[in-house]
């Protein structure tokens, strides 16, 4: 899937002048920096949604394939039948749970005609039967009853907080929902707000947290992230300069589920990984949530065996047993 991301974005700014494709690039980031939500969409027209592709879909991608791999892990018996991407875009999300899963079918919802309309064509043969639907989310969306699965990828930091709040309330109609920000403070109180409302209405947390009780983090003084790895392709770094060959791109997420609706278990880790393990001579050190303690750090040893072996391995963001 990934692969066949890169191809269908490869001949995205074929034919669009580079000044045009620079600028459009330069609006995004500006955009981005500034002050959101908007009343209207960012994504005006052709040049802007190929813009936003190649500039943001590679990683957004990754940070969602990243969350769902870490949400699948812990729910191996749910496959979803339907998906409904809320503020889809150019369908980042769709093609991370094509990724993750066979068989579904998935339908996009954004206000942005163009944005719908490059991601029908990104998708291509590759993502057949995905439905592209323009509709403006917030107070008055519906998630249709029997809807598996529910994302929103970058989407919570765009809307006004009533808007914000009624998608994550309507998306609680789904037997799974995965919300995904950026990786910085903001992104993470969205998450954690959203969290908050997740398991009041009786949806049980299974990714990253390993418990549904209170977040242990204090706000202002840290914030729950993780690091998705995107190698850049040669069209990558032409729009977004500077030649390193990959750049990693930090996201927050949560993961929830109905378990009752659901066909097997559905229980988060004992522990996560929260930041990156700190290699040392003879041990590591791992920051860890864990649904005994909270956070807390432990250093594991040569002495410990498979356990310092596996520590060695271990990656920000995997579970701990
Ligand atoms: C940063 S993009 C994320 C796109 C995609 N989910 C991804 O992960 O790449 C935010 C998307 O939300 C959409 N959006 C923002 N506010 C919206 C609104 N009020 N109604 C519908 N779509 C909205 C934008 O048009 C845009 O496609």
């Amino acid at each position: 899937m990934h692969d066949e991301l890169r191809a269908a974005l490869a001949g995205l700014l074929d034919g669009l002048p580079p000044t045009q494709a620079a600028r459009a690039v330069d609006r995004l980031i500006s955009h981005y920096r500034g002050t959101t939500p908007t009343d209207a969409p960012v994504l005006r027209d052709r040049a802007d949604v190929a813009a936003y592709a190649a500039y943001r879909m590679p990683a957004t991608f990754e940070a969602v394939q990243s969350a769902l791999d870490a949400f699948a892990a812990r729910v191996p018996e749910f496959a979803p039948r339907t998906h409904l991407d809320i503020g889809g875009g150019t369908g980042a999300a769709t093609w991370a749970a094509a990724a993750t899963w066979d068989g579904h079918r998935s339908t996009v919802v954004d206000w942005a005609q163009p944005a719908l309309d490059l991601g029908r064509e990104l998708a291509g043969a590759t993502l057949p039967g995905t439905e592209w639907r323009r509709a403006v989310i917030g107070d008055g969306l519906t998630v249709p009853p029997g809807t598996d699965l529910v994302t929103v990828s970058y989407v919570l930091g765009e809307l006004r907080p009533e808007a914000r709040r009624a998608v994550v309330d309507a998306a609680v109609a789904a037997t799974a929902v995965v919300l995904i920000e950026p990786g910085t403070p903001d992104g993470y109180l969205r998450i954690r707000e959203a969290r908050d409302r997740l398991t009041a209405a009786g949806l049980r947390i299974v990714a990253p947290c390993p418990h549904g009780a209170a977040c242990p983090i204090v706000p202002g003084e840290d914030w729950c992230h993780f690091s998705a790895r995107v190698s850049r392709s040669s069209l990558h770094r032409q729009v977004k300069g500077g030649s390193l060959a990959y750049e990693d791109e930090k996201f927050a997420y949560v993961a929830a589920v109905r378990p009752d609706a659901l066909p097997g278990p559905a229980a988060p880790a004992e522990a996560r990984i929260v930041r990156k393990p700190q290699l040392r001579k003879g041990q590591v050190l791992l920051d860890l949530c864990t649904a005994e303690e909270g956070l807390r750090r432990t250093t594991v040893t040569k002495r410990h065996g498979a356990g310092y072996r596996a520590a060695r391995d271990a990656a920000w963001g995997d579970t701990w047993e």
